[in-house]
Parts: C-alpha cells; sequence; structure tokens
C-alpha cells in the first residue's frame, strides 16, 4: 500500500511550483546579492547552505538504508547523491562569502523543501517504480536524460567556478563575469541546473521528477531575470548582447 503522505506531499510540490514561480516576481529570496534586512534572524551563508541542502544528502540515504532498493534504485540514488554531496558538503566550503547574512527563513523553507522533495523522488524510486531494469538503463530515454544531467552538471560547477574566480583576497564585491557560458547569458550555473533536474526527470520518468523540474524553473527563472536585469543597472559597461539564462534567446 502506498503511504498516505506521498501523493499530500507530491500533491503540494506541484501546486506550490506554480504559487513560487509567480511570487518571486513580486518578491526576492533575500541572500546573496539580494540580502536586505527586515526578514529576521540571519545565519551565515555557509552554515545555510549545509543545513539547507542537508536532507538531500541525508534523507535519501536513509531511505535507502531502510528499504533496501534494487540495483537500478542505488544508480538513481548515486545520480542525486553527485550532485547533493557537492551542494551540501563542497560548495559551502568553496563559497567566496562564507560569512555573508543568509535569511533563516529562507534556510528553513529551502530545508522542508529539500525535505520533501527527497521523500517523493526516493518513495517512487525505491518502493514503487518496477520499471528500472537492465532495459531501462540501455533506453534511448535513459541515456539522452543522463547526458542532459551530465552536461548540465558541468556547466552548473564551471559556472560557479567563474563567479568564485572573480573574488580574490579582500574583495567581496561584484564584477561581471567573462568566460564560459557567461558570454551569452548572466545566469549559466542556473541554467546548468534546470538542465540537471530537467534530464533527472526525463531519466526516472515519474511525477516526482517531472514536479522537480518544474520547481526548479519556478525558483531559478524569475531569479535569473532579476540577476539579468541587476547587472544591467549596476554596470554600465554590461555587455548588451548577453541574454538572462537562455543563449541568443532570453
Ligand atoms: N535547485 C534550486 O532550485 C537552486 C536554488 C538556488 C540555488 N541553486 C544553486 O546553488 C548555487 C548558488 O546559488 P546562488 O543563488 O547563490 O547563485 P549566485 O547568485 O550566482 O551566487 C553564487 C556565488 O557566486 C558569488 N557571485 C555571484 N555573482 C558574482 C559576481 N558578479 N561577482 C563576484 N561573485 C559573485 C555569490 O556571492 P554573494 O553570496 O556575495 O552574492 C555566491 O557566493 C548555484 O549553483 C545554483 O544553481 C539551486
Amino acid at each position: 500500500m502506498v503511504n498516505p503522505y506521498y501523493p499530500v506531499l507530491l500533491a503540494a510540490e506541484l501546486i506550490l511550483a506554480p504559487v513560487v514561480f509567480i511570487l518571486l516576481f513580486f518578491i526576492t529570496a533575500p541572500y546573496g546579492r539580494f540580502d536586505r534586512r527586515g526578514w529576521g534572524p540571519v545565519l551565515s551563508s555557509r552554515t545555510a547552505w549545509m543545513l539547507m541542502e542537508s536532507p538531500s544528502l541525508v534523507l535519501p540515504v536513509l531511505m535507502a538504508l531502510r528499504s533496501s532498493p534494487n540495483a537500478g534504485g542505488l544508480i538513481f540514488l548515486l545520480i542525486w547523491l553527485s550532485h547533493y554531496f557537492h551542494r551540501a558538503v563542497i560548495y559551502p566550503f568553496r563559497i567566496s562569502s562564507p560569512g555573508k547574512p543568509f535569511s533563516l527563513l529562507i534556510m528553513s523553507w529551502g530545508f522542508l523543501f529539500n525535505m520533501i522533495n527527497s521523500y517523493v523522488n526516493f518513495y517512487f524510486i525505491f518502493h514503487m517504480a518496477t520499471h528500472y531494469d537492465f532495459s531501462w538503463f540501455t533506453s534511448t530515454r535513459f541515456i539522452a536524460g543522463f547526458l542532459i544531467f551530465a552536461g548540465g552538471y558541468l556547466i552548473n560547477k564551471h559556472s560557479d567556478a567563474l563567479l568564485r574566480s572573480l573574488r580574490g583576497e579582500g574583495n567581496r564585491g561584484y564584477s561581471i563575469p567573462e568566460g564560459g557560458l557567461y558570454r551569452w547569458i548572466s545566469a549559466p550555473n542556473y541554467l546548468g541546473e534546470i538542465l540537471e533536474w530537467g534530464g533527472w526527470a526525463l531519466m526516472v520518468w515519474s511525477l516526482p521528477g517531472t514536479a522537480f523540474f518544474l520547481f526548479t524553473v519556478a525558483n531559478l527563472l524569475p531569479r535569473a531575470m532579476k540577476i539579468h536585469k541587476w547587472y544591467g543597472e549596476t554596470f554600465s559597461s554590461y555587455p548588451e548582447e548577453r541574454k538572462a539564462i537562455i543563449p541568443f534567446f532570453f
């Protein structure tokens, strides 16, 4: 029997995605370049990133230990962890502004989202899916999804590394990023993240995978547009031909 929490949490994620998408055009999450007072207590950004992303690292592993998944489930777990080990453990230690204030409210919201999202994705993979056999992992759908995920992974990490390289000793300000996909767009790290979870949705071919992809777009597209606008307003020499998140298009 399906755990009754599963459909409720999945429905919540699917319903919240368009709500968040619309809200984020009116409210900008107060962290990073958009940090501002009036949002209650704050944490250091390093602590916030580690806490916020930790459910996506810990919960699927605990679920795997409890449910002894088959080889297909373990392959998806490894792919997922390749992203979340980096995001929850490596990224916070490499961040170029580790002591910057990060809203406790935003951290808590991210923590809750990561709990729900990891749970529904791995509940489906470990307890409901019956199609992850050998033929699935040699199918065009899985291979295409995996390649999109891997491409997004490389774009995301490379773009974040280019941003880090802008801040040397004593330089805590913002500069115009150059190189990589920054030649064409203002937020290639977000494009990479969206591609990763688009590839994931294709690979797992599940409603929770699709919900995660939609939520990532809802979360990152409005912020990418705001970042693009912010660059244009902050730097008079910002390249005019650069788009927000889709090269040559948008
Ligand atoms: N799956 C999701 O829904 C989701 C949601 C949010 C973030 N993420 C991922 O998490 C990562 C971080 O996200 P983010 O929103 O913090 O990205 P971001 O705004 O691009 O910032 C990333 C890092 O680079 C620094 N930075 C940004 N622009 C800079 C510039 N022009 N000059 C110098 N330093 C600059 C930032 O410093 P400051 O902190 O000082 O601004 C921050 O340390 C990204 O890979 C993103 O894809 C995923």
